[in-house]
Formats: C-alpha cells, sequence, structure tokens
C-alpha cells in the first residue's frame, strides 16, 4: 500500500480541519498526520501575531521548530499543507522545508489563505518539486470553495 505523509502547519485551525478532512478521504492510502509546531508558541493574540508578521514578511524568516520524529524514505508521496502568512509560507513550514529535503519527492499542497496566495506557489517551488497545489480560501473559519474540488484533487494524487 502506497505511504502518503500529510504534513500541515496550523496556527488557528483551518488548515488542520482540511488535513483531517484529506485523510477521511483518502482510500487505499496509508496515509500519517504530522502536525508542525514552533518549538516558542506563537501569542494566542490573533492580531498581535498578524502585526508583528507584518513587520518581519520581507525577511524569509526561519524558526525553531517542536523536534519530529521523521523517517521520510519511507514515504511514496507528501502533501503539504500550509496556510498563507504575509503573501507566502509562514516560518514554520518554510524552516520545515528548509531542514528537510523534499528535493527527490513528490509534492502536493493545499494553500489555505484569505484570498491573497502573493508569492506563495514560487516560494514552495524554492524548495520543493511541487507536482500540483489546491487554493482553498477561508472566511474567518468558513472554507468558500466547494468541497468537490477537494475531493477531485485528492483523486489525482
Ligand atoms: C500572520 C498572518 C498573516 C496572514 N496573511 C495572509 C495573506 O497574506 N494572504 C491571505 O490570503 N491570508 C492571510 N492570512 C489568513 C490565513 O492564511 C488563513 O486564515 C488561513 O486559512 C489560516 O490557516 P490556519 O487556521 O490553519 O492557521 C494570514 C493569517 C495570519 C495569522
Amino acid at each position: 500500500m502506497k505511504k502518503i505523509l500529510l504534513v500541515y502547519y496550523s496556527y488557528t485551525g483551518n488548515t488542520k480541519q482540511i488535513a483531517q478532512y484529506i485523510k477521511k478521504n483518502i482510500q487505499e492510502k496509508q496515509v500519517d498526520l504530522l502536525q508542525l509546531h514552533p518549538k516558542k508558541p506563537y501569542s494566542t493574540d490573533y492580531q498581535k501575531v498578524v502585526d508583528e508578521e507584518e513587520a518581519k514578511m520581507d525577511q524569509k524568516e526561519t524558526v525553531a521548530l517542536h523536534p519530529i520524529n521523521l523517517q521520510l524514505e519511507s514515504y511514496d508521496e507528501i502533501i503539504l499543507g500550509t496556510p498563507v502568512w504575509w503573501y507566502t509560507i509562514p516560518p514554520v513550514v518554510r524552516s520545515f522545508l528548509k531542514e528537510y529535503s523534499l528535493k527527490d519527492k513528490e509534492i502536493h499542497a493545499f494553500i489555505t489563505n484569505g484570498g491573497w496566495l502573493g508569492h506563495t506557489v514560487e516560494e514552495l517551488k524554492e524548495y520543493t518539486n511541487l507536482k500540483s497545489y489546491i487554493n482553498l480560501t477561508f472566511n474567518g473559519n468558513t472554507l468558500q470553495n466547494d468541497q468537490k474540488g477537494i475531493l477531485n484533487w485528492i483523486k489525482n494524487l
């Protein structure tokens, strides 16, 4: 059976919700979920995080990750779930991609956002061999896209 690693970061829960939905709907493949966390948690004050990250948005910042135990070589495919932070990937996702070389793996990404992707896809391509991605726009906690789009995307993995 094909083994898929579904690795994701989620600060407010949207990406986590989609990760769980994808796992539930992939059949005949083993899907292991791995949630990334920064070593030092972000403030629970959303606006504070938005403002602090805005100030650092052009710095391609990295952060220390909470330790993970990952045998990358045991997976056939990687699904990466990421929110958009200030027009690109958040520091947690960037740190993971820089630390773990995914260049020789097929990567499929789902990108949750509020409607402004900016250069997220371009930056993902800097670190990965991105085969496909899906853009999932949220309004607050509510997914704006049809869930059929996700199911179709899953079929082609
Ligand atoms: C610091 C910060 C910056 C954000 N910047 C953007 C952005 O540039 N474009 C966008 O569409 N959404 C932006 N958002 C919204 C998130 O991408 C969106 O709510 C996402 O679904 C959150 O995923 P999560 O709930 O898994 O953390 C930002 C959110 C945060 C916290």
